[in-house]
């Protein structure tokens, strides 16, 4: 089935925050982000922008009817700054004003005198001052301590990912409409609807049942609006109450990259040992995540990356600490992965130092590693793996020795061109690691005329979620596709929601709207029953008729809703579904914290040029443990868009933060995101089809995060084609790596870490052949 938004997608009729008709009288917002990273406020100045054309109040800290507190984990995010300010961009005055253009031309004017403090920008050194938002955690599996002295061959390192912005197309931003008793009806571009209900709740001083929070899509999320459309629709939704008028602030692209928090920097430790047949024995890493300001959701983004510290390999003696490091930049917040690319870009790293210092090829340590079926996980649950059926399937199908073949020869007669290859196997552990938050609802209504209503606590974000919700529907009520409506995600609707994140939210909400159609079946079918004198267990529905004892009847689908409403039978369900069997204890940090986990194989292979510095993504040939995927369409969608997303972090995706804080990196000039070019020339994707039960939605396995990790593969495969020009370079892991970086290891000698290539670049080329051949 095709996504069900695929046609007003491409007429641009698709309905986004900022193509809401606007209500008369409606005012427009816009925050005033602090000009420096650390301070405490001498003097705010307004006057000069209270005076400009059209301004109507700017809030401050003083004006919140609520309570000045946003932070969902820990509460250390004021909604604005009061006497401190932590970030370049922390919001510090909100401007409402008739029009967007006054609101921002008023924000100019507005001064403040800040006494600056030191600033920190680097996790190591917030670790080295002791600033930590919330204590260290450490996974521990056997004793790594002691098994050491078992290892044939030990090597340490130090591996450092840097963030990510979202980049969503549609930026942040809300809307709020006042209604009677104090009620606010809140547009926002937000995963978590309920997330805004709280945050507006609190800070507003409202009940949460006062404030309808309402969406209809988001143009993507990436995880960068599961808590972060918090603060624009709080904001909006205080000045809608204070004022009694709708206020609107959808944030222009600058402002967002400024003011909003992304992917977590990290930097690591690792220690990597290795038996004489290169087992894994022993595995320890100190993770260093750069949290920024506040909390935000760094400590779950943290725990994530232990659960994933030793990816998809099995290792007996595993020590892991993970520090969340308060620095001086935005929060930084969910994205894609929720920290479990970070923990897995550094075991790769650890196993490609081994490899390379025994001068073999990565792919041979890690495929002896693999985990296997049983194999415990440093967190304690036992894994059902599919690594070796994924691994080796991708091997044969894709031809992996033709592959290594064709590249050996190209480099062997090519002297300005290399190419390289990884593989990259992936393990992600699928739930909301915070145990509570595994539950949806669902609320499905049959209407007289056979049309079906469903409502869910799913967003749409392009991933496809409302088509798959649409399927269960359908399938389960055996009904037309069409007579199905997935409706807005309300938060008068459909309760305490997760936000829609962790993959998970095809599973959960899915399991809800499979309960509830279920249920109004059974009741279905006991109308039938008493109508055809048959027992309901004689009953089914199938293709929208009546079928007894194996026959069809003359009963359709539309006589037996308007016979179940005559009859007094309700036509609709509200269902709860809560993940089974899942579980975790925190202090001993270990549980069954997963209800399954997603496995699959990329082979990476790109080929760089070697006076330019520049590289190009040849193919990705993956084998992905979709389980049965139930929409194969918005599946691979999935994939490419995670792999094309997976590889722009790992190799040009570069964010900048000066010594003082300010986001250089500001803008897409200065940005660079993968666009069409920097696609692989091939994304092959065969399902790895398996047979196991799981508790998947129709056992179709989660697959809106797995994918970004086959991009961790580019970095290795870049690497690898430097090291076939220059096999002297010491690469440090270093992700990204971008043009200028690859340039330079090209260049660089064991002597001379870093020399610029000189203008003359082929006569340095021939040089360094010389000295390789
Ligand atoms: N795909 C699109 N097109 N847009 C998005 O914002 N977000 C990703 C992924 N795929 C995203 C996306 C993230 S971070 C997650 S957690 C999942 O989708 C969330 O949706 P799901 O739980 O339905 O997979
Ligand atoms: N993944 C994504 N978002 C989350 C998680 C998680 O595991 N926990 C809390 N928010
Ligand atoms: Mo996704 S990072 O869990 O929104």
């Amino acid at each position: 089935m095709k996504n069900i938004d695929s046609r007003t997608h491409v007429r641009g009729e698709s309905v986004y925050l900022d193509d809401i008709p606007l209500i008369q009288g409606t005012l427009f917002g816009a925050a005033f982000g602090s000009p420096i990273a650390h301070g405490i406020i001498k003097t705010l100045d307004l006057s000069a922008a209270a005076a400009m054309p059209g301004v109507v109040k700017i809030f401050t800290y003083e004006d919140v009817t609520g309570e000045n507190q946003i932070g969902g984990i820990v509460p250390d995010e004021p909604l604005l700054a009061e006497h401190h300010v932590h970030f370049c961009g922390m919001p510090i005055a909100f401007v409402v004003a008739e029009t967007d253009d006054e609101a921002r031309a008023a924000v100019k004017r507005i001064t403040v005198e800040i006494e600056p403090l030191p600033v920190i920008t680097d996790p190591r050194e917030a670790y080295a001052q002791g600033e930590f938002i919330i204590r260290p955690r450490t996974h521990k599996l056997g004793e790594t301590t002691t098994a050491w002295s078992q290892c044939t061959h030990i090597f340490e390192g130090r591996a450092d990912t840097n963030g990510q912005e979202h980049l969503y197309i549609e930026t942040q931003g809300a809307y709020a409409i006042p209604q009677e008793n104090n009620a606010i009806k809140l547009y926002s571009s937000t995963q978590g609807p309920t997330a805004v209900q709280r945050a507006v709740a609190r800070s507003s001083g409202l009940h949460m049942h006062q404030i309808d929070v309402d969406v209809t899509r988001l143009g993507g999320g990436f995880g960068g609006k599961e808590d972060q459309a918090n603060m624009w629709a709080a904001l909006c939704a205080l000045a809608a109450h204070v004022l009694h008028k709708p206020v609107k602030y959808a944030l222009n692209r600058m402002e967002d990259m400024a003011m909003t928090g992304k992917r977590h920097p990290y930097s690591s430790d690792f220690k990597i040992g290795l038996d004489n047949d290169l087992n894994i024995l022993a595995y320890e890493a100190t993770f260093y995540q750069n949290a920024g300001a506040s909390a935000d959701l760094s400590p779950a983004v943290m725990e994530r990356t232990l659960f994933h510290c030793t990816s998809t390999y099995f290792i007996p003696n595993v020590t892991a600490t993970a520090y969340s490091c308060r620095t001086h930049l935005p929060p930084n917040t969910a994205f894609r992965g929720f920290g479990g690319p970070q923990g897995m870009f550094v075991i790769e790293a650890a196993i490609t130092k081994a490899a390379e210092s025994l001068g073999i090829d990565a792919s041979v340590i890690q495929a002896k590693n693999l985990n296997k079926t049983g194999d415990e996980f440093a967190y304690g649950q036992k894994a059902v793996s599919e690594a070796h059926a994924c691994w080796n399937k991708a091997n044969e199908l894709y031809d992996l020795e033709a592959i290594r073949d064709n590249i050996a020869k190209f480099n062997s007669v090519n002297l300005l061109y290399k190419k390289g290859l990884a593989l990259m196997p992936i393990c992600f552990g699928i739930s909301f690691t915070n145990t509570r938050m595994n539950q949806a609802r669902a609320l499905v209504h049959v209407y007289t005329d056979g049309s079906v209503g469903v409502s869910t606590g799913a967003v749409e974000m392009g991933q496809g979620v409302n088509t798959k919700m649409l399927q269960v529907a359908a399938h389960v009520l055996s009904i037309q596709p069409d007579r199905v409506k997935l409706q807005t995600t309300s938060t008068y609707r459909i309760a305490n929601t997760s936000p829609s994140a962790a993959s998970a939210t095809a599973d959960l909400n899915g399991k809800a709207v499979q309960m509830a159609c279920t249920e109004i079946v059974r009741r279905l079918k006991v109308v039938a029953a008493g109508e055809l004198n048959v027992s309901a267990e004689e009953i089914f529905l199938k293709d929208e008729w009546v079928y007894a004892n194996g026959e069809r009847t003359d009963w359709n689908w539309n006589q037996l809703v308007m016979e179940a409403f005559t009859k007094r039978v309700s036509l609709s369900e509200h269902a709860h579904y809560a993940t089974p069997d899942i579980h975790y204890d925190a202090s001993e940090e270990k549980g069954h914290p997963f209800t399954y986990h997603v496995y699959g194989t990329a082979i990476v292979d790109v080929t760089i040029d070697c006076l330019r510095g520049t590289y190009e993504m040849e193919s990705v040939k993956v084998v992905h443990d979709f389980g049965v995927s139930m929409n194969p369409l918005i599946d691979r969608g999935q994939i490419e868009g995670g792999i094309v997303q997976g590889l722009g972090w790992m190799t040009m995706e570069e964010i900048v933060f000066d010594q003082a804080g300010r986001l250089r990196s500001n803008a897409l000039s200065t940005y660079k995101v993968p666009d069409i070019y920097s696609v692989p020339k091939e994304i092959a994707i065969e399902p790895l089809k398996t047979e196991q039960d799981n508790l998947a939605i129709f056992r179709s396995k989660a697959v809106g995060e797995p994918p970004l990790m086959y991009g961790i593969g580019a970095y290795f495969a870049l690497r690898n084609a430097v090291r076939a020009f220059n096999p002297m370079a010491t690469i440090p892991f270093d992700a990204p790596m971008t043009p200028e970086k690859l340039l330079l290891a090209l260049y660089q000698s064991p002597t001379a870490p870093h020399p610029m290539p000189s203008a003359n670049g082929e006569t340095e080329v021939a040089q360094h052949l010389a000295v390789n051949s």
